[in-house]
């Protein structure tokens, strides 16, 4: 079952070259420029037209969202907006028709998430499922939408299923764009290219599995760490601590980089390890500067960075470098590293990575 691997969360963060090929397969073809989803092409007007997009979802599948937000703002010109699902369904949300509603989940069966849809269904909205499990509940409640093809996931922590849906949302995204004529032909060619090298990029990273154990055997007693990231990336600091949370009982938590000044960084001193998404984009010169506030203040550094970049040891203890990729296409091979750091610090520290306590696989109750 496990195809001999330890455990299920290992083989699943080594199954994602695979599951994003195979959720890719048949809707991308990069060479010609054409995205094929079948599961919402008969919606395609209406979404195209939509006045908002509501994301809704939990946990892992509300980062997705999260980071989805960013890349569907800056690419389709549509405002989104990312919602906790027990938060949205109990507040009385405003929900017009021409709202497209997306929402995500690995199950299909959470019942926030559940519940928030039929509501929002009943306002007169159009509901697009992004769901793992083939014929779930909130895929059979949905309009319309796309598997995400990742296969059972059996570890407790979502990895597999996240990259998916991550994949996923990039076709929807760049599909709507280029409908709306939001972006140049060549800026849609480019990122079709670039989402078609990700299965390959990130068999690459995934070659720095036993360079990342090293990194997790040196701070896994550590008793807070902070997971920093901007822009695209800052949905991936959250996910990041949230990975390192359920899987090695370490307090963590995520923040966006600019955010550290107004408050979090009175928590740093000589025993913080600070996780840095600091990889080439837009912001990377500022999040430089924020590592240096940090090390200022003797707290420890791991970046993720791009390779080629000259991060030096007095800026970073530890540097894993990744490939490099656009700045819209980073988040999800970014994560790949986030992924392995938690899952190697939960087993030195010998706890069950696959069931990690209190937590169950998928939450049925509110
Ligand atoms: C974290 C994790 C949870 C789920 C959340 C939503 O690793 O697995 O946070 O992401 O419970 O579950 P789904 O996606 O099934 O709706």
């Amino acid at each position: 079952e496990k195809s001999g691997y330890q455990h299920f969360m290992l083989k699943e963060i080594f199954e994602q070259p695979k599951t994003v090929f195979d959720c890719l397969r048949g809707r991308l073809y990069a060479d010609e420029g054409k995205i094929i989803l079948s599961g919402i092409e008969q919606y395609l007007p209406e979404i195209t037209q939509a006045e908002r997009i509501i994301i809704i979802a939990c946990g892992t599948s509300w980062h997705a969202g999260l980071a989805a937000e960013y890349f569907i703002e800056e690419t389709c010109r549509i405002p989104v907006e990312v919602e906790y699902a027990s938060e949205f369904r109990y507040r009385n949300p405003i929900v017009k028709k021409g709202d497209v509603i997306i929402a995500i989940s690995q199950s299909g069966e959470t019942a926030d998430t559940l519940v928030a849809i039929e509501k929002a269904k009943e306002q007169g909205a159009l509901i697009l499922g992004i769901v793992n499990v083939v014929g779930s509940s909130i895929a059979r409640i949905s309009h319309a939408g796309a598997y995400t093809h990742a296969g059972p996931e059996i570890g407790v922590a979502s990895t597999k299923a996240f990259t998916a849906q991550l994949a996923v949302l990039y076709l929807t995204a760049f599909k709507i764009a280029q409908h709306r004529q939001n972006i140049s032909e060549e800026k849609y060619l480019m990122l079709c290219k670039e989402l078609e090298a990700v299965p390959e990029k990130t068999a690459q990273i995934l070659q720095l599995n036993e360079y990342i154990e090293t990194i997790a055997r040196k701070y896994k007693d550590a008793v807070s760490c902070l997971f920093l990231g901007r822009g695209y990336n800052f949905p991936i600091a959250l996910e990041g601590a949230l990975k390192l949370k359920e899987i090695s009982y370490i307090h963590a938590e995520g923040y966006p980089a600019a955010e550290m000044k107004h408050g979090p960084i009175a928590l740093v001193d000589e025993k913080l390890p600070v996780i840095f998404i600091a990889t080439k984009d837009q912001y990377h010169e500022k999040v430089i500067s924020n590592m240096q506030e940090i090390k200022a203040r003797k707290g420890k550094i791991i970046a993720i960075a791009t390779e080629g970049d000259t991060i030096t040891p007095a800026l970073a203890d530890d540097v894993i470098f990744v490939p490099e990729a656009d700045e819209i296409i980073s988040p999800i091979l970014n994560v790949i590293p986030l992924q392995l750091l938690a899952y190697h610090t939960g087993v030195a520290k010998d706890l069950d990575v696959d069931k990690p306590r209190n937590l169950a696989k998928s939450v049925t109750v509110e």
